[in-house]
């Protein structure tokens, strides 16, 4: 008890600090009066149930829901130092994600802003933002990664080899494998070895600082985060002049965009040449954005799977008619991988039960309404997804999971599980490939029995099990 009084006063306290802290936020509680919901308790105000909901099995979608039954669509609340307004709803959506006329803008945490450096893609908004996605859009394409699909098969495989009768951690295993994978696309990284290791824990604490708390002295996640950014970035820097010098020709991300940008890119336009610094904030972003998403996405995936027999079943002769087709000789091929319809939808609806990112948070750009609500510049709103991944009405009988929802196209706005307009997920290629040839060896060769049933999921922006989900695994 005593123990709990001490986190909370805890709590509270860097709350306060938090609030001094992040002066950036323009929205009072004056301002806020006429949306409807409570702000809670003062400075802490309902931070203490959210974070406690967050980690339930639901997440944060019971925290959202009661105050939607009470309150409606469109609520204010006061969390972790922000005056936010949560939303929810198609038209919501269609708003604050197509952004028209700039009204919105991405709104990271403090200790984000600061680890991925200003010219990040995820801080631009407007012409500079859509530039930055040109250039990632090509390598990122279809096309474009048909050169990386040798390395993502033998690299699953040689994944999946070291399973066979074995208790394993699947989170831990898909995140080994979804880093090898984008370490080697951007930079050529070998799976193995002290480069791959450096990268690997660069990066794990990287991704840890970034909900940590804004205090930037030695010791704290935020001052370690920002260590590890600048020991990557150095990493990055000299794999860059060993580009520029010739001394190394590679055909990853990095040659190519170095080939095109940076100090000594050919003449030609100026405006679409990136600097060093935009280039490396840019990797920075995509790793980031890329890594935890697509390693939860392959864990939840297994989990369904295995809580659905008739869909894994159904699956299993999607993967076993590919392999049927060639007398099971030669390997998996790029034909094939573009070819797999119900993967496909398995992979949809695992993002439609799981929503790994469960809100999508923007920043007012200009005062604008909303669902009959006039929300002011500055405001911070939470665009509720998992709300619409369970609306009975677009998604009958939501809580089943069924893959053959996706036979028929859906209404745009309904399926967030990539976002949708400016901002929609430039890496869905990416995910999807990744995802699409680990399933097909997984499904191939092995069965898995989970050896935990708690459901809870981490109290973290990426929805993920808090168990890691331990599964047995044996071979077929
Ligand atoms: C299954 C895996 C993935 C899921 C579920 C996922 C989901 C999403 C969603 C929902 C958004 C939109 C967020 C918003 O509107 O606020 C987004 C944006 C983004 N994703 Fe993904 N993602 C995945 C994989 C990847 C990969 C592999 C990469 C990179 C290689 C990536 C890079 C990005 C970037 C850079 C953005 C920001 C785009 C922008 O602001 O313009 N994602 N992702
Ligand atoms: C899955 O979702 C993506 C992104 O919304 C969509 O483009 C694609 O058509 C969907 N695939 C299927 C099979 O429903």
């Amino acid at each position: 008890m005593e123990l709990i009084m001490f986190i909370v006063m805890l709590l509270v306290l860097v709350l306060v600090v938090l609030l001094v802290l992040l002066r950036t936020n323009k929205a009072s509680p004056k301002e806020m009066e006429v949306i409807p919901g409570t702000l809670g308790w003062p400075i802490i105000g309902e931070s203490l149930s959210f974070i406690s909901e967050f980690s339930s099995p639901a997440g944060i979608y019971s925290f959202i829901n009661k105050r939607q039954q009470l309150y409606g669509k469109v609520f204010k609340s006061y969390v972790l130092g922000r005056y936010t307004v949560f939303m929810t709803g198609r038209e919501a959506s269609k708003i604050l994600l197509t952004g028209k006329d700039g009204i919105v803008s991405l709104n990271l945490f403090y200790t984000g802003q600061q680890v991925l450096g200003p010219t990040s893609l995820l801080q631009q908004t407007g012409e500079a933002h859509k530039r930055l996605r040109r250039l990632i859009a090509e390598p990122l394409s279809v096309d474009g990664l048909k050169k990386y699909f040798q390395f993502i098969n033998s690299l699953a495989i040689e994944t999946l080899d070291q399973w066979s009768g074995r208790k394993i951690l699947v989170l831990e295993e898909t995140s080994t494998f979804t880093l090898k994978v984008i370490g080697n696309m951007i930079m050529s990284l070998e799976p193995t070895g002290e480069e791959q290791e450096k990268f690997r824990t660069n990066f794990k604490i990287i991704s840890g600082s970034f909900a940590s708390l804004p205090f930037k002295v030695p010791g704290t996640a935020f001052y370690r985060g920002i260590q590890a950014r600048d020991r990557m970035y150095a990493m990055l820097d000299s794999i860059i002049d060993q580009r520029r010098s010739g001394e190394t020709i590679k055909q990853d991300f990095l040659q190519s965009l170095v080939k095109k940008h940076g100090k000594d890119a050919p003449e030609g336009d100026d405006d679409d040449k990136l600097t060093d610094k935009q280039l490396k904030d840019n990797i920075l972003t995509l790793l980031v954005a890329g890594h935890d998403t697509t390693t939860a996405a392959l864990t939840w995936l297994l989990k369904f799977l295995q809580e659905n027999p008739a869909v894994l079943e159904r699956l299993r002769e999607e993967h076993r008619e590919i392999q049927a087709r060639k007398q099971g000789t030669s390997d998996l091929t790029w034909s094939e991988v573009n070819n797999m319809p119900y993967t496909a939808k398995v992979i949809n609806e695992t993002l439609r039960m799981a929503t790994i990112l469960p809100w999508f948070s923007r920043k007012a750009a200009q005062d604008f309404e909303i669902e009959g609500c006039k929300i002011k510049k500055g405001w911070s709103l939470n665009l509720d997804v998992v709300s619409i991944h369970r609306d009975p009405k677009i998604f009958p009988n939501p809580e089943k999971f069924d893959p053959c929802r996706f036979d028929d196209p859906l209404k745009p706005f309904s399926f967030l599980g990539f976002g949708s307009g400016p901002r929609m997920c430039p890496g869905i290629n990416l995910a999807k490939l990744e995802i699409s040839v680990f399933l097909h060896h997984l499904v191939c060769r092995y069965k898995w029995t989970p050896l935990d049933t708690d459901d809870s999921v981490q109290p973290t922006l990426v929805r993920m099990l808090k168990n890691k989900y331990p599964v047995m695994v044996e071979t077929l």
